[in-house]
């Protein structure tokens, strides 16, 4: 049955929950499940925001049909060709005959790579800076490239003031009837999923997710509507401030989170009296992880937040331990910068950790390695607990 609710004079959100996925993208763990949204614009003529992804297409079609009581479909506008959001194109080019689609000649090439379909007769190619008018409501198009893909396009509704920010601005986890922001308690349950989200799947991509925000400061903006997660009709500076944020690489936490790498608990030991120093020595906040432990995405996401980090590893392999080295290629593979580092090894026979963390942290911008590196041997000695007070003491002072 339809799950239709109108967000403004014509226009209707129409999207859908998937609460059994397991792994978003197939890589990110959304326990809470995930959110795909999408609009339909009524007016002369008819416009559907972007499709959906296919775990929820039965949901979604049943709301269209119900939302344009009879009407035709007159357009289709893809703003990102995700299959995300895509599925349901093939569905809608045979249901809707009439229907044109509206999109950037990237996304077209991709849509015919995807789907195969012929749109030659049926496409609007669409760059930025062109309008499409509905009637009442002007479509204005604005590029938006590799957040998060390279054909992504936004609209601009400027009779509503209404900026369609495709995959910007939304979170992983399903919605729960209160589709609007200030419906539900954002910075607090909300705000950690959305850095979650913006970091693995934007996060590379500052500088293109400033150029966005440049060019969404010069509109008079009165509701964001992205594709997945909730709906903003006040308080943007809230969304738009923690982008500036994440965007630029600038930590919100000016403390220390300890990352460790650990086998038998040895380099987890070294991690916990490394956090009850800092402790003493007035840090607050301070969090510990354990890389095999809490998902790689999260684990990027608090390196994100926070302003230093520790990486405690032991040795493995001659290498760095698997998981720490898994999230040190993450975070070069998402481009952190400027954070202020410590480091911890261990290895019983021949210690190698801190050399190989420390040859792959120069290759990224602006990280700072406080001294001393600790060296465990096995476990931590009386010489390591001295070593782990300087550090805590060091990475204290250089935490501002
Ligand atoms: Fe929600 Fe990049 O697709």
């Amino acid at each position: 049955m339809y799950n239709v609710r109108k967000i403004n004079d014509d226009i209707y959100y129409l999207g859908a929950n998937d609460r059994r996925i397991a792994l978003f993208e197939n890589v990110y763990p959304v326990p809470e499940g995930m959110s795909y949204n999408n609009y339909l614009i009524k007016d002369e003529k008819t416009c559907l925001m972007d499709g959906i992804d296919e775990s929820v297409s039965r949901q979604f079609l049943e709301n269209l049909t119900y939302a344009l009581e009879g009407r035709k479909l007159d357009y289709m506008v893809v703003q990102h060709m995700e299959p995300d959001h895509c599925s349901v194109i093939p569905d809608l080019f045979k249901m809707y005959p009439e229907m044109k689609i509206v999109s950037s000649v990237q996304a077209f090439k991709m849509m015919e790579n995807f789907y195969h379909i012929d749109t030659k007769d049926r496409s609007i190619v669409i760059k930025e800076g062109d309008t499409l008018s509905l009637g009442k409501h002007e479509l204005h198009f604005i590029s938006a490239p590799m957040v998060h893909w390279p054909e992504v396009m936004m609209t601009y509704e400027s009779t509503t003031g209404t900026l369609f920010s495709a995959d910007a601005f939304g979170a992983f986890g399903a919605m729960s009837g209160n589709i609007f922001a200030d419906e539900v308690r954002w910075d607090h349950d909300w705000r950690d999923e959305a850095r979650r989200y913006y970091v693995n799947i934007v996060g590379k991509y500052g500088p293109q997710t400033q150029a966005v925000l440049k060019k969404a400061s010069t509109l008079d903006i009165k509701m964001i509507c992205p594709l997945h997660a909730h709906i903003w009709r006040k308080d943007f500076e809230q969304i738009l401030s923690r982008y500036h944020q994440w965007s630029t690489y600038e930590p919100q936490r000016y403390s220390v989170a300890i990352f460790y790498g650990s086998i038998y608990g040895n380099t987890q030991n070294a991690a916990e009296i490394l956090a009850m120093k800092l402790a003493e020595e007035g840090m607050r906040s301070v969090m510990v992880f354990d890389t095999s432990k809490t998902d790689t995405s999260e684990l990027v996401s608090r390196a994100f937040q926070y302003s230093t980090l520790v990486f405690a590893s032991a040795t493995y392999n001659a290498e760095v331990f698997d998981s720490m080295q898994n999230l040190l290629t993450e975070l070069k593979n998402h481009n952190l910068s400027n954070r202020t580092i410590g480091l911890v090894e261990n290895g019983s026979w021949a210690p190698m950790a801190a050399n190989k963390m420390k040859a792959q942290l120069a290759s990224m911008k602006n990280m700072k390695i406080v001294d001393p590196i600790v060296k465990i041997q096995s476990s931590v000695s009386e010489e390591n607990l001295k070593q782990l007070e300087v550090l805590a003491k060091e990475l204290a002072a250089n935490t501002k």
